[in-house]
């Protein structure tokens, strides 16, 4: 693609989905013990709705849903071919639950050159992402993710920061480095297989999205947004409640930020 020095850089490409909705939901036991975490109740309706309604608020509407073995009938039946919630589902299923970078492996036929939004299928955002999804059309390349301050970041990924950039992320740290949580969304370049498959497993023993993202550190190409409004994921049972209490004020609608100016 050519562009003059005047003319901002602009991706022209469509941009793709990726909802990750395997791992175990151990956290959330017993309520996950016959069922995936990602179809509790959340609001008036199941959490994966969300994920989804946030990538077609985006304009993103090719999704790839990759879940887990023994759930993946449940999901199909509830989502179906996407034709009701506006959007195209294609279906993988991660055969163990080897961290999120594995289950993103699982995107790279489905995503096709193309660049992607990747949304951890528990994480729930008051306000719709589309302005990150353009900003990331004016990136010219690399990946993006969001950042929240929480009041307990040893939870989450941990970014460092100098005045402009990420220097670092750390996966949940004893002692983080700020309270600058990175949120389970991130944008990703063509560059981002090629770079899960340098990565080893974490002493978890998973295949962690951290070790991707800080990759991009390392070559200079990850930029990052702040998130506008209210988000948690729902992985713990005081955060499903707070994802409750979002989405069910709105009636499991997704505000457009505009509003908040
Ligand atoms: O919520 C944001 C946090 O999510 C980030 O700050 C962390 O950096 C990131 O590692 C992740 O941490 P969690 O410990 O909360 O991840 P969890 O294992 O709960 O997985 C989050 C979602 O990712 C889960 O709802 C489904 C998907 N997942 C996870 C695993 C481990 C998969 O699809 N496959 C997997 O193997």
């Amino acid at each position: 693609m050519q562009t003059s020095q005047n003319t901002p850089f602009v991706y022209q490409k469509p941009i793709r989905g990726v909802i990750l909705a395997g791992g175990l939901g151990t956290r959330l036991y017993p309520l996950t013990k016959v069922t995936n975490k990602h179809l509790l109740p959340v609001g008036k309706e199941p959490m994966i709705f969300h994920p989804v309604k946030q990538l077609v608020s985006a304009g993103i509407t090719d999704i790839l849903i990759v879940t887990s073995t023994s759930h993946m009938g449940d999901i199909v039946n509830l989502l179906g071919s996407g034709r009701d919630l506006g959007c195209e589902f294609t279906y993988r299923v991660q055969e163990e639950a080897g961290g999120i970078a594995q289950a993103l492996a699982l995107a790279d036929n489905f995503a096709a050159k193309h660049r992607m939004v990747v949304l951890l299928a528990d994480n729930i955002f008051e306000y719709s992402i589309w302005p990150v999804v353009e900003a990331f059309r004016n990136q010219p390349k690399g990946a993006r993710v969001l950042l929240k301050q929480v009041g307990d970041p040893e939870r989450y990924g941990v970014a460092a920061l100098d005045e402009q950039h990420i220097i670092a992320i750390e996966e949940k740290p004893e002692n983080p480095k700020s309270n600058y949580a990175v949120v389970g969304a991130y944008l990703y370049d063509e560059q981002v297989f090629d770079i899960i498959r340098t990565i080893e497993p974490s002493a978890r023993g998973e295949y962690e999205i951290t070790s991707v993202n800080n990759e991009y550190i390392r070559r200079g190409q990850l930029e990052y947004s702040i998130v506008e409004g209210r988000w948690t994921d729902a992985g713990t049972f005081e955060s499903l409640m707070e994802a409750h209490q979002i989405l069910l004020v709105n009636e499991n609608k997704i505000l457009d930020p505009r509003m908040a100016l």
